[in-house]
């Protein structure tokens, strides 16, 4: 990656965390160049990275081996046709980390004939804690691959998935997954100033079991069940809280919900092709 240069379309909010994730990684300013429409953001993108911006997307996509398209879904057709010709003239890796809109677009948009990348990021990514499910088409070879890899790499962990179509079970479980949490944090906090607990406390002790709790599963051999079950002392107050969890079908209630933000994700890939 040392040697790549890397454009990207869009210099907001993920665009900025891809590449201070980058710098810390040690990959050189020089070698990075963001298109961004916005005067205001384009000189803090200068300010906070030292890298080369500009408002002129075609020349980020002649200067770049891979360019990364951070812009929002709905402007992604009117930002890739005009770039089309030069596209095709220097045929860099494009990366779509755009929500929802498929490869078989962006290929049309493009000109077609490119090597691409899809990524579904999540929100962590914004504090290096990123977890992306990644889909190459048929014309990334396995250097163009690394490459996606390792920029996707600089802010969390990176999966790949065989078929495109398992990119709508990575945006319901990761790219969407972090407000489930959220919203189970924010339920867990309420419960614990309704009962009376002083609201930061209940904050800080909700927000430092969420970490712990991952944290330990992560570095912990035995899965969540497991470790569940290592907590759970029969008659104990695990155990009542989790049968309460049970006959308010809980498990039903998450699988359904995995399910709809999948289905959503779908009929949105439909929707963003028109
Ligand atoms: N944030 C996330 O956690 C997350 C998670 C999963 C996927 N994504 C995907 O990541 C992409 C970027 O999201 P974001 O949160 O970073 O959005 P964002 O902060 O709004 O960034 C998009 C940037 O693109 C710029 N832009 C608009 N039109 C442009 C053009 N023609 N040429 C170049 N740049 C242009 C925008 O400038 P203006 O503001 O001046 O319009 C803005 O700075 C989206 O497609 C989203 O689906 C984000």
């Amino acid at each position: 990656m040392e040697n790549s240069k890397i454009g990207f379309i869009g210099g907001g909010n993920m665009a900025a965390s891809l590449i201070g994730g980058l710098r810390e990684g040690g990959a050189p300013a020089e070698n990075i160049i963001a298109g961004e429409p916005d005067p205001d953001r384009q000189q803090w993108l200068k300010q906070e990275f030292g890298i080369a911006v500009t408002d002129n997307n075609a020349d980020v996509v002649a200067q770049s081996d891979v360019v990364i398209l951070a812009v929002k879904p709905q402007v992604m057709s009117a930002v890739l046709t005009p770039l089309k010709t030069t596209l095709q003239a220097h045929r860099p890796l494009l990366v779509s980390i755009a929500a929802g809109i498929r490869e078989s677009d962006l290929q049309r948009w493009a000109g077609g004939g490119l090597a691409i990348v899809r990524v579904m990021p999540n929100t962590p990514a914004l504090v290096g804690a990123g977890a992306a499910g990644l889909y190459a088409n048929e014309l990334v070879d396995d250097d163009r691959k690394a490459l996606a890899q390792a920029i996707m790499q600089a802010v969390g962990v990176a999966v790949w998935v065989d078929a495109e179509s398992e990119l709508d079970l990575v945006t319901a479980i990761s790219g969407s997954g972090p407000a489930y949490f959220f919203y189970l944090m924010e339920l867990m906090e309420s419960a614990a100033i309704k009962y009376g607990m002083d609201s930061g406390q209940a904050r800080l002790l909700t927000l430092e079991t969420a970490l712990g709790a991952a944290k330990l599963a992560l570095l912990s051999e035995e899965g969540p069940a497991e470790l569940r079950r290592k907590v759970t002392s029969p008659g104990g107050t695990t155990e009542a809280a989790l049968n309460a969890m049970q006959q308010g079908h809980l498990p039903e209630t998450i699988e359904q919900a995995i399910s709809a933000a999948a289905r959503r994700s779908r009929e949105l890939a439909e929707e963003l092709s028109e």
